[in-house]
């Protein structure tokens, strides 16, 4: 079975936790943590499948130049990636309640940058059982990535994340 890297940033969180959680879930011998600071397109050579995960914490987003966060750093060096072959997901922290009107959004940043970039997007979710007003992430009527509230819904992330992986297993073929 191939191996499947989770990319995540930044440490110490939720998006962290959840990084974890989700290799326990996959199966944590087919998984491989990365924090995304510092990563260089070779570290992702021996993979097809890839699941980034991220918080939304800006306006937009990894943009605060005096304060360069995991994200701003990778994601200039994503832009710069080929990325055809691979199969790739995402997951995103976010708050429902004190940002509904920007729910998730770096998910759509991230997930736009893997497809310009030639890869596959899967893991599409819909919008079934959150409360938010606006989300970039949202289209055609799914999220392009799993969203996960851990500031007001911390007890949905669990089962959240196994319908996920159920999700993921089918589509990472
Ligand atoms: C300064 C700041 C800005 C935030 N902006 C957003 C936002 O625009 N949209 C959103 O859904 N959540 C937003 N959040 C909520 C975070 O994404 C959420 O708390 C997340 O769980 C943090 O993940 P972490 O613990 O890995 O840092 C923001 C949080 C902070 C502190």
């Amino acid at each position: 079975m191939e191996k499947i890297a989770i990319l995540y940033g930044p440490k110490g969180g939720s998006t962290e936790r959840v990084a974890h959680k989700i290799a326990e879930t996959l199966g944590a011998d087919r998984c491989t943590l990365l924090w995304v600071k510092g990563l260089e397109e070779s570290d992702l050579s021996g993979y097809k499948y890839l699941i980034f995960g991220a918080p939304t914490v800006g306006t937009h987003n990894w943009s605060d130049q005096n304060d360069p966060g995991d994200w701003d750093l990778f994601l200039t060096r994503l832009h710069k990636m080929n990325l055809q072959g691979k199969v790739c997901a995402v997951y995103g922290l976010g708050d429902q309640v004190s940002y509904s009107f920007k729910f998730v959004d770096d998910i759509a940043v991230i997930a736009d940058t893997l497809i310009e970039n030639g890869a596959t997007l899967v893991g599409k979710v819909s919008a079934e059982g959150y409360t938010f007003d606006e989300s970039m992430a949202f289209r055609d009527d799914l999220f392009l990535g799993l969203p996960l509230d851990e500031d007001n819904e911390p007890g949905k992330t669990p089962e959240r994340i196994t319908r996920w992986v159920e999700q993921l297993k089918k589509e990472f073929s």
